[in-house]
């Protein structure tokens, strides 16, 4: 017999058997209980706390997200805290997190909370769903892990774990989708929906790895019937892009950098409008303002961003010629003391950049190696890169 009585509907079954589905439940949360990672937003019971961790936990990488949410909880500790914030605070505190798009919108929505709902987040998925940026996955997320509501979280680890479980290919398509929903749903146990969650999520970024899973520690390992890879749809590949960037500092006496030249990325840019970077150097071709780039690098880094690659290299560019070859630019520069490069909301590439040169201080955490805590549905790997 099935977990959900659906013989007269439409919907799909669940591809585990009721008994099934309470051995894997058992075994999961008892697996859960020793190996859980000790993470800052666990054990947390504050619907404002879960709700940030959890627009930060997506597509971004837990070590960036462990050193981010305390600063930004420190700053902003509760709703009202964060809607009365400048936005460029709000973003400066998420510079390194990469998909700027998810800040804003927390701003916003933080705004409307404590404009029309006082200051309080709704307690169940279907009314948190009808928020700005929140979708079905933070939805349940949150309903579960601050409310205890039993609705199933969903995110590309859980629906790689289904999918070995019941031993499916990876496929598109809505049927497919609504089959390891209903999966996922048949598995909540009534009591303790958000830790059950949380462990669905923990066993895929830990253990049901996309590549090499380490099915010798598994917990659920006898109620599995691929026991290894499945087979997964053909991904994209990543494309390249070379870039140029220009390094330009003012130096105190001693030759200490003090200041250094950023632009401001346009408002109305589809990505990362408004924020900060190195000013991007045109190839020679482009006249005027160009620059001859037969200068060595200072640094080269590779940078991620969604589905391409950056290689970028950094070019240190004397302060004489830089005002004069970017004069046209110059209402978009600013000159930002080195000092006060934590407060502003500069994109991830250009605080990577200015770490890695020593202008900026690296905070504990960030860039650190660590497995994607996301990997999203369809199995893209998604990196905390900028978008
Ligand atoms: N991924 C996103 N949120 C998570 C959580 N609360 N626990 C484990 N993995 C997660």
């Amino acid at each position: 017999m099935n977990c959900l009585p659906s013989p007269t509907t439409r919907a799909p079954k669940p591809g585990l058997t009721r008994q099934q589905c309470q051995t894997f439940t058992q075994n999961l949360r008892a697996w859960y209980r020793v190996h859980a990672r000790v993470l800052p937003w666990r054990g947390v019971r504050d619907p404002y706390r879960t709700w940030i961790s959890e627009i930060m936990l997506q597509q971004t990488r837990v070590n960036a997200v462990i050193d981010h949410y305390a600063r930004f909880l420190e700053r902003f500790p509760t709703v009202v805290a964060l809607a009365l914030a400048p936005e460029e605070e709000v973003l400066a505190l998420w510079s390194g997190l990469g998909y700027y798009r998810r800040a804003r919108m927390l701003h916003r929505t933080a705004k409307l909370v404590v404009e029309e709902h006082g200051g309080t987040l709704p307690s169940n998925a279907v009314e948190l769903r009808r928020l700005p940026g929140i979708g079905a996955y933070t939805s349940a997320a949150i309903a579960s892990i601050a409310f205890g509501e039993p609705v199933a979280v969903v995110d590309g680890n859980v629906e790689r774990v289904l999918l070995r479980v019941t031993g499916r290919p990876e496929t598109p398509g809505a049927a497919a989708a609504a089959f390891i929903n209903i999966t996922a749903q048949a598995l909540v146990p009534q009591t303790n929906a958000g830790d059950h969650n949380q462990a669905m999520m923990e066993l895929g970024a830990t253990v049901c790895l996309p590549r090499g899973p380490l099915c010798d520690r598994c917990p659920v390992y006898d109620e599995c019937i691929t026991r290894g890879e499945h087979v997964t749809a053909p991904r994209a590949a990543m494309r390249s892009k070379r870039v140029r960037y220009a390094l330009t500092t003012r130096k105190a006496a001693g030759g200490v950098a003090v200041q250094v030249l950023l632009q401001r990325r346009p408002a109305k840019a589809s990505l990362m409008a408004g924020m900060l970077e190195l000013p991007e150097l045109q190839t020679t071709e482009e006249a005027p303002g160009s620059f001859v780039l037969t200068d060595e690098p200072v640094l080269r880094v590779r940078h991620a961003i969604v589905g391409t690659n950056y290689y970028v290299e950094v070019i240190g560019i004397p302060q004489r010629r830089a005002t004069t070859k970017m004069a046209q630019r110059k209402d978009s520069m600013d000159w930002v003391l080195t000092n006060d490069l934590p407060n502003q909301p500069i994109t991830g590439l250009t605080r990577k950049v200015l770490q890695r040169l020593r202008l900026m201080k690296s905070s504990a955490g960030v860039g650190s190696q660590d497995v994607p805590l996301l990997i999203g549905r369809g199995g893209k790997v998604l990196v905390g890169d900028d978008a």
